[in-house]
């Protein structure tokens, strides 16, 4: 469907070319002064400049162009504005048309274009940390707004598994248990199928490991190791086929409890295969230099400000890094799935690495013009003083661990409050205590630091996820009260709030375009909470099931009823769901 604003700015337009001026000065706005009216032309004053006359003339005689049915206000005001307010039939039949239409008659604006979204980037062998929940449930949700909009969506985890952490876990082991046969070169055998180590064995061995980086001969073993693992050692293949084994199930729970979900579990070693030949290709062309041993991608430019170091394809010792397995990834993605678009959500802190992959993928011509590369550097997320979250024991504090404090914060208002039957309490619970984190969290800009704030992203009340569910919670029971309400047709507003709510409904479309082109979900977050702020104020001027004239009953619920469908089809874009009692 069109969006109500460019339907008004043609018919402005429209009406500029029948008064006789440059039909381009009929661009319309959402009014700032909704105490005056709903939308504005403010074109007849810079017409004014070009025609040499007084502006109130030109809005006068434009106004006079206009359909008046489509408008219950529409005048022209000192010194020459044009203000408006849709008729209450203009707007009954959008919102119908709105009702009626698959997904609310949103564009689809990525019809037929592919974007492959790289979110989430957890490190195999370590525990999801705090710093994890960022990139998911950001990722997530801009994946499945564009999956919304049209696009074919492929979110890929894209897995740390394959750097030097891996020979750390390797080089540790060998210390603690050498006459593993993973150690004998001369071993031949099929290696056992049980893992050396358990799941909690393998989050201690690691960091244990790490913590001796700075003891060279460790470290030495480690760098080997990494070495060899990557040139298809077998015994050390099969220790890593043990570490993905222990840990990929550990990390698919956790993603599940937050409901992000990845069409592809890809890792930084399915982008290995790819090295050699990119390697070779980008010395053969000139385009990697060699600096100090290593081989390097200069990816400089003249306007520059602040200088960006070359991207480090080889390191001396002849292993990949970081920026040559997400740039062997890109040659992958472009040779399977040839998207449109590849977005890579990560912490800020990494906006250097991702201007030098880029700009060397553009160099080499691995990403060609046509694919847009972008990447969404989220700020992090603080303590509720503004420092960096930490543990009691200054420790960093498990994902998984967030996600039980919340849960069990709302478990507690749950049971306190007597919301739910006993055996509901858990489903209920999740799903809440689901709407805060992610609320509490998206409601932010990407971009922007936030404190975690456990009290207020859980409060009933406020710009909370579980303001919104409770909103649409309210709104279902209404509903069920009523009866079948599905077939309900729109009628025209019967009331002040009525048209808010009606207006708010018809910002849907343009809210989730703008929040794509920002990749921002705030701005979704900010159009629910308008829309659940004007179903509320609405809910509480309306006696809606109180009501007796019948016709009258059934437009509030048809009203109240496309909003509900609304704000659920927002929110699992959002990603979580609202519960049935609250
Ligand atoms: N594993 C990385 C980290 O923990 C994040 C991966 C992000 N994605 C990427 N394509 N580099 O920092």
């Amino acid at each position: 469907m069109e969006k109500i604003l460019d339907i008004i700015t043609a018919k402005m337009q429209q009406a500029f070319a029948d008064a006789g001026y440059d039909a381009s000065f009929g661009r319309v706005t959402v009014s700032n002064r909704p105490d005056l009216c709903e939308y504005q032309c403010n074109g007849a004053l810079s017409a004014a400049k070009t025609y040499k006359c007084a502006p109130i003339q030109i809005a006068k005689a434009v106004v006079e162009k206009l359909n008046a049915e489509d408008y219950s206000l529409v005048e022209a005001v000192m010194p020459g504005f044009i203000n408006l307010k849709l008729s209450d039939a203009f707007l009954r039949t959008y919102l119908e048309e709105m009702r009626i239409a698959p997904d609310f008659g949103v564009a689809k604006i990525g019809e037929g274009k592919t974007i492959v979204v790289d979110y989430g980037g957890a490190n195999v062998a370590k525990p999801l940390h705090i710093g994890h929940l960022r990139p998911a449930i950001i990722g997530e949700a801009l994946k499945r707004l564009h999956k919304f909009l049209g696009y074919n969506t492929i979110g890929d985890i894209h897995l740390g598994d394959w750097g030097l952490q891996m020979g750390l876990i390797i080089a540790e082991l060998h210390e603690r248990q050498p006459d593993l046969p993973y150690f004998d070169p001369d071993f031949t055998g099929e290696y056992p199928a049980e893992s050396p180590f358990t799941l909690s064995e393998l989050e201690e061995i690691y960091p244990t490991a790490s913590a001796k980086k700075k003891d060279p001969e460790f470290a030495e073993k480690a760098h080997t190791a990494t070495f060899e693992l990557q040139q298809g050692r077998r015994g050390y293949r099969a220790i890593w086929d043990h570490i993905m084994g222990v840990s990929l199930p550990d990390l698919h729970r956790i993603y599940d409890l937050l409901d992000v979900h990845y069409e592809k579990w890809l890792g930084e070693s399915d982008a290995d295969p790819y090295i050699p030949a990119m390697v070779e290709d980008l010395k053969n062309r000139g385009l990697a230099v060699q600096s100090e041993g290593a081989w390097v991608v200069p990816v400089a430019e003249e306007k520059d400000k602040k200088e960006v170091p070359p991207m480090i394809l080889v390191k001396s010792d002849g292993s990949a890094i970081y920026a040559t397995t997400d740039l062997a990834t890109m040659v992958q993605r472009m040779q399977d799935w040839n998207p449109d678009k590849m977005l890579y959500v990560t912490d800020k802190r990494q906006n250097l690495h991702f201007e030098q992959v880029f700009r060397a993928a553009r160099k080499s011509g691995i990403v060609h013009e046509a694919t847009e590369l972008e990447h969404v550097g989220h700020g992090t997320m603080n303590g509720k003083d503004g420092k960096p979250f930490k543990t009691r024991d200054g420790g960093v504090l498990r994902l998984e661990q967030l996600i039980a404090d919340m849960t069990d914060f709302v478990r507690s208002k749950v049971v306190e409050n007597k919301i739910v039957d006993e055996s509901e309490v858990e489903v209920t619970t999740a799903k809440i205590a689901l709407a805060a984190l992610k609320y509490g969290d998206l409601s932010n800009q990407p971009t922007k630091d936030y404190n975690f704030d456990l009290e207020r992203f859980a409060a009933f009340e406020g710009n909370t996820g579980p303001y919104i569910l409770y909103t649409i919670v309210r709104i279902k029971s209404i509903l069920s009260r009523y009866g079948a309400w599905e077939h309900l047709p729109i009628q025209n507003p019967a009331n002040s709030e009525a048209k808010d709510l009606m207006l708010a409904i018809t910002k849907f479309g343009p809210s989730l375009e703008a929040a794509l082109k920002a990749e921002a979900p705030n701005l979704v977050c900010a159009y629910i909470y308008e829309l659940a702020g004007c179903v509320n104020k609405f809910y509480h001027e309306t006696p809606i099931l109180k009501e007796e004239n019948e016709e009258l009953k059934a437009g509030h619920i048809a009203l109240i009823g496309l909003a509900k469908n609304i704000l659920e089809t927002c929110i699992d874009i959002l990603g979580f769901s609202a519960p049935e009692k609250m």
